[in-house]
């Protein structure tokens, strides 16, 4: 009876990041959030609930407070694709999102007219959230350290495995000089458009949440355009990581 015990809540953002979850539940049952797609059951034993967040950052927040409402689950993943800013990394290999930044928070210095567009003065003054009711400019939130530290364990073999920075935003950065600077300056390794809006819900109802993500692209390396096809290694790595999170953590799954 998979509805009657708290279950871990994993999001993904296309149906290439999240059908091979959904597909390895037992005693599946679909529950419509508006047109969020939920679908509750068993993965290998252990309570999952599956959310299809479609893409970007109100969608992602959107189904996770709802998703999180419905379902109370113990923690939160998100995972799925990203672009790297590493250029050490290559699309297959894997990051875990220690801590995760909003890219798309920003403002400029005044230019007047034809006097262009320059990234590099860009300001990012870091993005407001209530502390106890009141306001606080954070720019980095973090992932849960206990999930953190069980997914460092568990094996990924199809390529690297890092562990750092995650940005986020309703952007997608294909500007050499602008992916140098997140990385060098945010110290960030790779770009998606839902984490940071997960963590920032997940923060304000207190669940504690992880980031996992597998470089699809990077503009880096010539022949790694986008490639949604390596979503099914992170989905693959994930499952892994929801046994050993049951298993480290209990609380939920058969004993
Ligand atoms: N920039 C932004 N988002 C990316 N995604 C994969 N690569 C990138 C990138 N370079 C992810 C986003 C979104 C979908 C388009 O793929 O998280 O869900």
């Amino acid at each position: 009876m998979p509805n009657q015990q708290t279950p871990i809540l994993v999001l993904g953002p296309m149906a290439s990041e999240i059908d091979a979850l959904t597909a390895a539940l037992t005693d599946a049952e679909e529950t419509r959030l508006g047109d969020y797609r939920c679908v509750a059951g068993l993965l290998d034993g252990v309570p999952v609930v599956t959310v299809r967040t479609f893409i970007g950052m109100v969608h992602a927040a959107a189904a996770t407070a709802l998703a999180a409402s419905h379902f109370s689950p113990r923690c939160v993943l998100i995972q799925g694709t990203a672009g790297a800013h590493d250029p050490a990394l290559h699309r297959g290999d894997l990051v875990l999102g220690a801590s995760l930044i909003e890219m798309g928070s920003y403002y400029t210095l005044h230019r007047d007219v034809g006097g262009g567009s320059r990234y590099e003065d860009y300001v990012f003054p870091g993005v407001e959230l209530p502390f106890g009711g009141e306001p606080k400019r954070v720019r980095t939130l973090e992932s849960d350290p206990s999930l953190l530290a069980i997914a460092e364990a568990v094996p990924y073999l199809r390529g690297r495995r890092v562990t750092g920075t995650i940005s986020s935003g309703d952007l997608w950065n294909r500007e050499l000089d602008v992916l140098d600077r997140l990385h060098r300056e945010c110290g960030s390794l790779c770009e998606e458009m839902e984490g940071f809006a997960v963590a920032q819900v997940c923060r304000m109802l207190g669940l504690p949440m992880l980031a996992v993500r597998v470089i699809s692209n990077s503009e880096w390396h010539a022949g790694e355009d986008f490639d949604e096809s390596v979503a099914l290694w992170c989905q693959e790595y994930c499952r892994e990581l929801i046994a050993q999170i049951d298993r480290n953590l209990g609380g939920g799954g058969k004993q």
